[in-house]
């Protein structure tokens, strides 16, 4: 039998474990979701984004950028007295994951928009789930055209990569320290974002009047490039153009120098990472990327939030910091002009925004939800991005 004492503390044991298990859950809602939220008052809304993996600081710096804009926010009153709160999964930096996290936003946690995702592939595999349950869905660094194809919810606030293909393909050609005539590429196979951009970039390049000399393929994960270097060291290219993410660009690069070859490569936005200068070193020295913002551009207002952001996570905020800050902004303006926070009223209030400030310049929504915007060239030096040159839209 058993003493009332006994029985009393078995039961209070029993309650303190319950109240663990629920806290665990709750304190589980930042990276690890939740349904509801504590106050009812408060607007749910959704990041999905790899903040582990291979891409890991892609999802990490746009929730980063994406918070600081909700405090921002619920700091000057919220929407319309309503604060908000943000939702963030991990999806690892894959396919499946991501459709999961956005079903879940979508289904369970009842989000009224969802931000994400950074990869092209990923927010190509998630897009739909947002379409159908009539939820917007803001990328805000997908690149590849078909992404917001998906339909009428779906939005980016970054350019395309018709045109970011072109600014590369007329800057290795062109630029006085490349003028290049014959390139090689390098694609990622499995990326759509990489596959698009590099025909983007064989388009504009030929049409320059350059020639492709060699063409390669990787997988992401890939750890050894010897066999394409190789081929590529034989056909004598003056540039290398890699449109993949930093994790393998870096590694590629080494080994590519370690092969004793001298050529510059160039990139895009996918090789925006501090980790790209970490993991590469000097040998990343003299290669070129496009991207959307420059950390060192004197606008007060991309140094007012530099400088926020860096006295928040002691690091210079990269193009996905400003990016998922940006999508944020615009969402939240989008839903104060709704008056509602029905999907299909937001996204109407999103369609038609024009010349929003933001951090990566003026934003205004196209015909196509996607945004018009000018890119810039960076040179890596010691480590770091450093501006080259902007370009615009029209050029
Ligand atoms: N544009 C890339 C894509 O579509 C993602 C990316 C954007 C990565 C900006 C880094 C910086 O896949």
């Amino acid at each position: 039998m058993i003493s009332p004492k006994r029985e009393f503390l078995q039961r209070t044991g029993h309650v303190a474990m319950l109240l663990a298990c629920l806290s665990l859950t709750i304190s589980g809602c930042q990276n690890g979701g939740s349904s509801g939220g504590s106050d009812s008052d408060e607007i749910l809304i959704g990041h999905y984004g790899s903040l582990t993996g291979s891409q890991a600081t892609f999802g990490i710096s746009t929730d980063n950028g994406i918070k600081m804009a909700i405090e921002e926010l619920n700091a000057a009153g919220g929407i319309n007295g309503r604060k908000v709160k943000l939702v963030t999964y991990d999806d690892k930096g894959e396919a499946r994951e991501a459709s999961t996290a956005v079903t879940r936003l979508v289904t369970k946690d009842g989000v009224v928009a969802v931000i994400g995702e950074v990869a092209s592939g990923l927010s190509l595999a998630a897009a739909p789930i947002c379409q159908d349950g009539g939820v917007p869905m803001i990328s805000p660094s997908s690149t590849n055209p078909k992404v917001t194809k998906v339909g009428d919810m779906i939005f980016r606030v970054c350019f395309i990569d018709p045109f970011q293909g072109k600014v590369c393909a007329k800057f290795a050609r062109e630029h006085e320290s490349l003028k290049a005539s014959k390139a090689a590429i390098v694609t990622d196979q499995g990326s759509p974002y990489s596959v698009g951009l590099e025909e983007e970039f064989e388009k504009s390049f030929v049409a320059l009047g350059g020639t492709v000399v060699s063409k390669q393929t990787y997988q992401a994960g890939d750890q050894d490039y010897s066999a394409q270097l190789t081929s590529i060291r034989a056909a004598e290219p003056d540039v290398i153009f890699v449109p993949g993410y930093y994790t393998e660009v870096a590694s590629m690069i080494l080994q590519a120098r370690k092969l004793g070859m001298t050529q510059p490569f160039v990139g895009a936005d996918g090789w925006d990472s501090a980790k790209l200068g970490e993991i590469a070193g000097d040998a990343i020295n003299g290669c070129f990327y496009s991207n959307h913002y420059s950390q060192e551009d004197p606008s007060p207002k991309i140094q007012d939030f530099i400088a926020r952001y860096k006295a928040k996570h002691n690091e210079i905020p990269d193009a996905l910091a400003a990016l998922g800050h940006d999508s944020a902004m615009i969402l939240f303006d989008a839903m104060k002009k709704a008056g509602s926070l029905e999907g299909a009223a937001i996204a109407a209030e999103l369609a038609k925004t024009k010349d929003f400030d933001g951090i990566t310049g003026k934003i205004s929504i196209d015909a196509e939800r996607n945004a018009v915007k000018p890119a810039v060239m960076l040179e890596m030096k010691n480590g770091a991005p450093k501006y080259v040159a902007t370009i615009q839209p029209g050029e």
